[in-house]
């Protein structure tokens, strides 16, 4: 082999060494299984259609129970995939959202219509592997819609 051959082959094999050793390091899963009293289908009078909307679109990174793609066994996407459930959960949980204060639960409604509207979420590159997460213009008017009520009702008990 000539020298140059023998560089390019050591690094691939380093390279094909490091991807087969950080399979081995799996993230933890986020599959509680159940679904909690504060899951915010448990919260509010939610109609089915709006319910599946959130739960196709939104529940895999704000919730307790992510329905997890073949590929997310390859690392390092499994990592990737982590860490936008870890942040997006942190930020708005709808499995617990139950828990949240009502001045709380008004304003993360607020942001959820925001992001819906603007476009932001679903995050694109989730919407690129889940196409059907994608909001139709009438989709997001009728969760918008929704959302008013919802935030009406809210502050009304309030
Ligand atoms: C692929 C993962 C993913 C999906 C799917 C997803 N989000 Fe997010 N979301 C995130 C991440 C990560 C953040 C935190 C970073 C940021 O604020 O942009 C976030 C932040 C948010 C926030 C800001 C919360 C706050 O109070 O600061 C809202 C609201 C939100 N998402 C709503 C939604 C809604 C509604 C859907 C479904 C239509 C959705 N998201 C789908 C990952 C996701």
């Amino acid at each position: 082999m000539r020298p140059i051959k023998k560089i390019i082959f050591a690094i691939l094999s380093i390279i094909l060494i490091l991807f087969i050793t950080i399979q081995f390091i799996q993230p933890v899963r986020n599959t509680s299984g159940q679904v909690l009293q504060t899951d915010i289908s448990n919260t509010y009078k939610i109609p089915p259609d709006i319910s599946a909307l959130i739960k196709n679109s939104c529940y895999d990174c704000h919730s307790n129970n992510t329905v997890y793609p073949w590929y997310s066994n390859i690392q390092p996407v499994g990592w990737l995939l982590e860490a936008d459930i870890k942040n997006g959960k942190d930020k708005l949980n709808f499995s617990e959202f139950g828990s949240l204060s009502s001045r709380r639960q008004i304003s993360k409604l607020r942001n959820i219509e925001n992001r819906i509207t603007d476009g932001t979420m679903p995050l694109p590159v989730y919407r690129l592997m889940h196409p059907s997460a994608g909001l139709t213009d009438e989709e997001k008017q009728f969760l918008s819609d929704w959302i008013q009520n919802t935030r009406d009702s809210i502050a009304l008990k309030r």
